[in-house]
């Protein structure tokens, strides 16, 4: 082998040693560069004749072309192995199946609180809402429970400094106080029409939401729901409640053979007043009463309260824990559940 041959024998295999653009850019200056073995032969063919120089020139300019090739062969082929690794390194298979989007879904409690206002919508109820922070006089007197009734002891709440009596001051301890401010709104707005002499239109109205108790255990929740409902007018009775509740219920649990009981029992706000129980006939719980909501004839001095007068105007008024609604219809046996947060639990419902 040559001179030559040789020198490029080396820059090939030095090139082929080097493993990034920097080593490589080395191994080149040192057949190319300045003082490179290819520039030094160049350099060296000062001192030859003008026909030695030809060929000897011609020579090295084939080695240097040669390496030139080598290196440029060898720059490639880096770039390729640096584009192969990221490739790899950002590898994408469409294969995979796709992520999905975590769509959303509604609360288990906010669901059973749209069907129950679809199912009183379609028996021509409305839906009213009132504050979760509530004035005592909705809360409580206005409700037949003055300052002092025993009963209050019933509803320990939460209460917010300021406030007064007609002023916000606790949070409230059941959906009841809507029951007053819907009556009282629908009787300014029919006053001028029953002072003509004309009747009321029938209050027919629902109020669910958040109600609050100083209470915590499986089945109590300091936070928990209701859904209040009022009915009242001229002609509205006791057996009126019994149709409407049986109706709500056997729609809401589906069940057709569904059985209802009216317990006696007491609320300041109502009389007589009833616990209404219920009883499937099916199922895990078929046989046993399960206490679903409190029930009564609006007390006198309530119907006073909104405006009305009691000999006239009668009715009714009931309140349901839709959290116990929410358990049963789903047979969740813990109502903690329902407020912590867990998506194990909660997306079994979307
Ligand atoms: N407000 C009562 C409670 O929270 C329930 C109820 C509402 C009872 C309406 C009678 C009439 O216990």
């Amino acid at each position: 082998m040559n001179e030559l041959d040789a020198i490029v024998a080396s820059a090939k295999l030095a090139f082929s040693q080097a493993t990034t653009p920097p080593e490589l850019e080395n191994a080149k200056a040192r057949f190319l560069g300045k003082t490179g073995s290819i520039t030094e032969l160049m350099k060296g063919m000062a001192a030859l004749s003008v026909e030695e120089k030809k060929s000897r020139g011609a020579a090295i300019n084939l080695a240097k072309q040669a390496i030139e090739a080598e290196l440029n062969a060898s720059r490639q082929a880096l770039a390729d192995a640096e584009l192969q690794k990221q490739l790899h390194a950002e590898a994408l298979d469409v294969t995979l199946p796709g992520r999905e989007r975590g769509l959303g879904g509604l609360h288990p409690v906010s669901l059973t609180m749209e069907r129950i206002e679809a199912i009183f919508g379609s028996m021509g109820f409305e839906v009213a809402q009132g504050p979760e922070i509530e004035a005592d006089w909705y809360n409580f007197t206005a409700l037949n429970t003055p300052e002092d009734h025993p009963a209050r002891s019933m509803h320990d709440t939460f209460y917010v400094e300021g406030g007064s009596e007609k002023v916000p001051n606790l949070l409230r301890t059941h959906t009841s106080p809507v029951q007053v401010r819907h009556a009282l709104q629908h009787v300014k707005l029919h006053q001028a029409a029953m002072d003509a002499g004309q009747p009321m239109p029938e209050i027919r109205v629902i109020a669910p939401g958040r109600t609050y108790r100083v209470d915590s255990d499986a089945t109590h929740s300091p936070m928990f729901h209701q859904c209040e409902g009022l009915w009242l007018g001229e002609n509205v009775s006791f057996k009126d409640l019994k149709y409407l509740f049986t109706e709500f219920c056997r729609t809401f649990f589906e069940s057709d053979d569904l059985v209802l009981r009216f317990r006696p029992s007491f609320f300041p706000f109502t009389e007589p007043s009833a616990e209404i129980d219920i009883q499937f006939q099916q199922g895990p719980l078929a046989g046993r009463w399960l206490e679903v909501a409190g029930s009564g004839q609006v007390h006198p001095n309530v119907v006073r309260h909104m405006g009305l007068d009691p000999e006239k105007h009668i009715g009714f008024a009931f309140g349901m824990g839709l959290d116990r609604f929410t358990m049963l219809r789903y047979g969740v046996n813990d109502l903690r559940l329902f407020f912590d947060g867990d998506l194990r639990f909660l997306s079994q419902f979307r």
